[in-house]
């Protein structure tokens, strides 16, 4: 049922943004719609505002709804079911629910296709960030006060930066790379002559993945990263950059397939390839944050040297010598 409600509600949003405003519906689904608006919104909404003869401008057949209130009616429905479900006491020895019920790892959906609609990278950029955000799987993950996270950055970057999943700080504010990883990361940046305003951050991950304490972070499941990552993908399609750095195993795993490589170290220090262009691994930043030694944060800094040089950035003598 999940599945089939959410497969619905991505396809009415791609009809969406292909421009298909008003979808047929029988006149059973949309008495039970009708219904469920009404009693969630105290009869006060009518499901089809519009609903031709009575604006004027359209004239419509009488089982014809707006693909718009359809969608977001679905996705309410489909948002605040699932905020029951999490909020219903945890059945006894229920060994298909972990911690965090009905979006426990192993219950995710298979990803969607996306279909980018027509117009400038901002539009495009846009109406993607505004399905990610709207994602009820990637919703239903979000505790109560946190957000879901998408990429930020300069849509003309020549450098997409690519991590695993948001942290606590990244979750509070909806932005990747807020954190303590972040600090780092934004100090690589900076070394490479850059502002985050220059380049591209964006995650493998719109969601963090839930653990059963309220601290700590785990790496996300493979079905986690296969959902997400169609949003991931979009996002390099639309920036467009020159270089993909993936951030860590997950990223570079998520993106080049976890069969390609068995650790990072074997994976860093070659150029790979993502649909065409370059894709540079790297240790991701929080690595960096557990004391390394001067070794390995050497070979971070060779792996963005590397970038700079795929990118045609100039390189002093200083950057060369540098370490982080
Ligand atoms: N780690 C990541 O991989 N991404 C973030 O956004 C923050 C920490």
């Amino acid at each position: 049922m999940r599945c089939q409600m959410e497969a619905l509600i991505a396809e009415l949003n791609r009809l969406k943004q292909e421009g298909v405003t008003h979808v047929a519906v029988s006149d059973d689904a949309l008495e039970h719609l009708r219904a469920v608006v009404a009693l969630r919104s105290g009869g006060q909404r009518a499901l089809v505002e519009d609903r031709a003869t009575k604006s004027g401008r359209v004239s419509l057949p009488e089982n014809h709804i707006r693909t718009e209130d359809a969608a977001k009616t679905l996705a309410e429905i489909f948002t605040a079911a699932n905020a029951n479900a999490r909020n219903a006491p945890e059945p006894v020895a229920s060994p298909s629910k972990g911690a965090a019920g009905d979006s426990a790892p192993g219950k995710i959906p298979l990803p969607s296709p996306i279909v980018l609609p027509v117009g400038t990278k901002q539009h495009r950029w846009e109406a993607l960030r505004d399905r990610v955000l709207n994602c009820p799987e990637c919703n239903a993950h979000v505790q109560p006060g946190k957000k879901v996270v998408f990429g930020i950055g300069n849509l003309d970057a020549d450098i997409f930066f690519c991590g695993e999943a948001p942290g606590a700080e990244e979750e509070i504010k909806g932005e990747p790379f807020v954190g303590p990883a972040g600090e780092v990361l934004t100090k690589i940046i900076k070394a490479m002559g850059l502002t985050r305003e220059d380049v591209y951050i964006g995650n493998i991950m719109n969601w963090r993945p839930e653990m059963p304490t309220a601290h700590g972070n785990r790496p996300p499941t493979p079905e986690e990263t296969a959902f997400c990552l169609p949003y991931l993908r979009a996002q390099i399609e639309v920036v467009n950059p020159k270089v993909v750095v993936a951030l860590g195993a997950t990223a570079a795993k998520g993106l080049l397939g976890a069969e390609q490589f068995s650790t990072l170290g074997r994976a860093r220090g070659q150029v790979h390839t993502f649909e065409n262009r370059p894709l540079v691994v790297t240790y991701h930043p929080s690595y960096l944050l557990r004391s390394q030694p001067l070794r390995t944060r050497r070979m971070v800094w060779e792996d963005m040297l590397q970038v700079m040089e795929l990118v045609g950035l100039p390189i002093s003598e200083k950057q060369r010598g540098f370490f982080l």
